[in-house]
């Protein structure tokens, strides 16, 4: 059976994540979307509301499943026993960052692979950040996250 882990911070779920999580259940027997929680760093939604948010736009895919870590994404995968961690790679620019935290897991753990999955063209321009910034600037946000998070994230700028 092939599993994989789709980890991120996802604060909040946007298209581009979605098109990554459906193009890699299709791949994978199973995935696990895993949001990371980071107490270093604050998130506008909390993690329970990040969780939430992945289930209802994950709920039309039986093979994805959502859960959350803390600590090391490493050691996350080998508490589940998974070896493959799906990426998702926009620009060039995340090219840098998403290298150097493959070549340091993969030096954490060998047997743990990182494969990367382009961007569907059409939300290369996406990220969490910059759906945050036009809601906080009353900006429409309908074509940029799923219809069911949609409120949500609404909500948090009114
Ligand atoms: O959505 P993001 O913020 O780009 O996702 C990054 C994430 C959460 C996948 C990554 O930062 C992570 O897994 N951090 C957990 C800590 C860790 O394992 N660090 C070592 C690799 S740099």
């Amino acid at each position: 059976m092939t599993q994989a882990i789709y980890p991120g911070s996802f604060d909040p779920v946007t298209k581009g994540h979605l098109d990554i999580i459906i193009r890699s259940s299709k791949i994978m027997d199973r995935l696990i979307v895993a949001v990371l929680d980071n107490p270093r760093k604050v998130a506008t939604f909390d993690i329970e509301q990040r969780v939430e948010m992945l289930k209802m736009v994950t709920k039309p895919y039986p093979n994805v499943e959502v859960d959350f870590y803390k600590g090391l994404l490493i050691d996350y995968a080998e508490q589940k026993k998974i070896d493959i961690l799906i990426k998702g790679l926009r620009a060039i620019s995340d090219f840098e960052f998403e290298f150097q935290m493959a070549l340091v897991n993969q030096k954490l753990n060998p047997s743990i692979e990182t494969l990367f999955m382009m961007t569907n063209s059409k939300y290369s321009y996406l990220s969490s950040s910059i759906v945050k910034e036009i809601a906080a600037l009353g900006g429409d946000i309908r074509s940029l996250v799923p219809p069911e998070v949609f409120d949500m994230v609404v909500s948090e700028y009114s």
